[in-house]
């Protein structure tokens, strides 16, 4: 008996034996194919021109993740990690940031005007942003010495997709795969260069404030933004920054419009659940709600949000709006509304303006938004469209009353009013009346909330994560195996082929064609036949 159980153990063993000697034949397999997860470390260059942070902070828990996983980085940003925080020695900052410049709470209120042309203005106004970004980024003397070194190489370059292309020369001049990063819903000329639909019937531009249903006179003016936003790009912007980029790099570095073209994939910082389905080529990536990760509540908050039994609205107008710029009738008018719901009310304010604040209120200068938001106690947030906040919003399942400011703000407020999660006050119209119906709409009317946990679960359905999702996508263009069958065939098409235009014309000519013909053929017929009538109507008339 007992020699047989030992056999039997050992033919359990053998077989484990065999089973891990399979098991490993099947990685050694997988590296030989070069698709095992990371292994290799690659060196990887980001550059982040603009000098929102909150674009930054869309890049940042990618960037640290990719230093986590062992890849050697480089990061050319305003936003270097500062010398406190756990150092990660394979990280390695280039800072572009003067020692005055401000990067919170800049924006006045007052500089706030929204009319027909605002999309336009602020197409101009990137293309300035963009001049300087480029400036600025190349007479950077760090900047500089890492063009120049000749050792230095890098397997990846990543960027931001926004306002401007001189970055995308890094991957030129390193001869390395191109990622780009867009914070938001994509600009009309990113899509455009990288051929990927975006039908201006239904795929509003974000320089609008129109959902996915656009009626006649809404689908006239996004398909009008969408020609002169692309148009304004690829003249004025794309041809004022080549030589800048050309000088910086000593030599003819390609048409950056090109190299943008070239880009291997995007990251978007969207998710289609908020802001509507669309076709996408393969290489256009969502990781909308990446920069989500778990945050503690400080004691005294957590406190105040347990026992908030009536609910609590968290307000907060986002990290580059001045809150302390707005007039004291406004003050005083969101005082008497929220001042009297029966709701605790969290404020985000910079400043320590108040004599007096009503007692349901907690006003400070920092919060722990995202926290905020996924307590099971917040029931409401008010806030202005910007979309890290957005996202957290969803991610924590919290109807919305959304003034929209600037930028992308008017177009993620229109997706989360028409998934039914939110409602919208012009900033120009925000006052007692209008608030307070806005309020008790997303507090009393139950679709709100209904609908917020109904998108939460849908948001939260994936099967990566955001930041696993982008991960793997910049290690997978890394890898290289499959970039060249990332890109569609319409970059060998002139626009007129890409939109049918000629096929177009030659099926109205051929149909104008037979429709002629059968018109004459008629025509001829009916001559025929009256005269044959007629002929007949003179014999009978003759035999008469
Ligand atoms: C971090 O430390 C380095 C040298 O140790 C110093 O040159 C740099 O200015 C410091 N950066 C910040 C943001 O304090
Ligand atoms: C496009 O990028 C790839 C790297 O991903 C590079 O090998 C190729 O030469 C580039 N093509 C052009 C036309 O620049
Ligand atoms: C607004 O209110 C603050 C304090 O409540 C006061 O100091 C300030 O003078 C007021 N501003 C105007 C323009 O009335
Ligand atoms: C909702 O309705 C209740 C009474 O039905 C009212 O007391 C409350 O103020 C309303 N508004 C909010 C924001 O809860």
């Amino acid at each position: 008996m007992i020699i047989n159980k030992k056999h039997n153990y050992l033919s359990i063993n053998i077989i484990f034996l065999l089973l891990l000697i399979f098991v490993e034949l099947c990685y050694a397999n997988d590296d030989l194919l070069n698709t095992k997860i990371s292994n290799k470390k690659y060196r990887i260059l980001g550059v982040f021109g603009h000098y929102g942070k909150s674009h930054f902070d869309v890049f940042k828990p990618l960037l640290e993740e990719l230093a986590n996983r062992g890849h050697d980085l480089t990061v050319i940003s305003y936003f270097p990690r500062d010398n406190n925080s756990e150092l990660l020695k394979n990280y390695k900052d280039i800072g572009l940031a003067g020692p005055d410049d401000k990067f919170l709470n800049i924006v006045d209120v007052k500089d706030i005007k929204h009319s027909p042309l605002t999309p336009i203005l602020e197409v101009l106004y990137l293309n300035q942003l963009s001049a300087k970004s480029c400036t600025t980024t190349f007479k950077n003397k760090n900047v500089q010495k890492l063009i120049k070194s000749r050792d230095v190489k890098f397997d990846i370059v990543i960027t931001e997709t926004f306002n401007t292309d001189c970055h995308v020369a890094f991957s030129s001049h390193f001869n390395a795969p191109l990622i780009g990063i867009s914070t938001h819903v994509l600009m009309p000329w990113t899509s455009s260069r990288m051929i990927n639909p975006d039908n201006p019937s239904y795929v509003p531009s974000i320089l609008t404030e129109y959902s996915t249903n656009m009626n006649f006179h809404q689908r006239m003016i996004n398909s009008l933004i969408f020609v002169l936003s692309n148009f304004i790009y690829d003249t004025i912007t794309t041809w004022k920054i080549q030589d800048i980029v050309d000088d910086a790099f000593g030599h003819d570095i390609g048409r950056l419009s090109d190299i943008a073209a070239n880009t291997s994939a995007i990251l978007v910082n969207t998710h289609y659940s908020l802001h509507g389905a669309k076709p996408d080529n393969p290489n256009i990536i969502e990781i909308g709600g990446i920069h989500i990760k778990p945050q503690n509540l400080p004691n005294d908050l957590k406190k105040i949000l347990d026992n908030a039994n009536e609910g609590v609205l968290y307000f907060s107008l986002g990290s580059m709006i001045k809150s302390s710029s707005m007039n004291n009738e406004t003050l005083k008018e969101i005082f008497e509304v929220l001042g009297n719901i029966p709701q605790k009310v969290i404020w985000k304010f910079e400043t320590d303006r108040f004599d007096w604040i009503p007692p349901n209120f907690i006003i400070r200068k920092w919060l722990p938004q995202s926290a905020i938001l996924h307590h099971p106690n917040t029931k409401g947030y008010l806030g202005h469209g910007g979309l890290l906040g957005m996202n957290e919003g969803i991610s924590g399942g919290v109807p919305m009353c959304l003034v929209p400011f600037y930028g992308d703000q008017f177009v993620n407020s229109a997706a989360a009013k028409k998934r039914g999660i939110a409602e919208i006050i012009e900033w120009k119209n925000l006052n007692a009346k209008t608030l307070k119906l806005a309020i008790d709409k997303i507090f009393n009317d139950t679709s709100y909330y209904e609908n917020a946990k109904k998108l939460q679960k849908a948001w939260h359905d994936r099967p990566m994560t955001p930041l696993e999702t982008a991960v793997w996508w910049v290690e997978f263009i890394a890898r290289g195996n499959g970039n060249e069958y990332l890109k569609t065939s319409a970059s060998s098409l002139n626009w007129y082929q890409r939109y049918l235009i000629d096929v177009g014309i030659v099926i109205i000519a051929i149909t104008f064609f037979i429709i002629s013909i059968m018109y004459y053929l008629l025509k001829i017929l009916l001559r025929i036949f009256k005269y044959l009538l007629s002929s007949n109507a003179h014999d009978v008339k003759k035999t008469n």
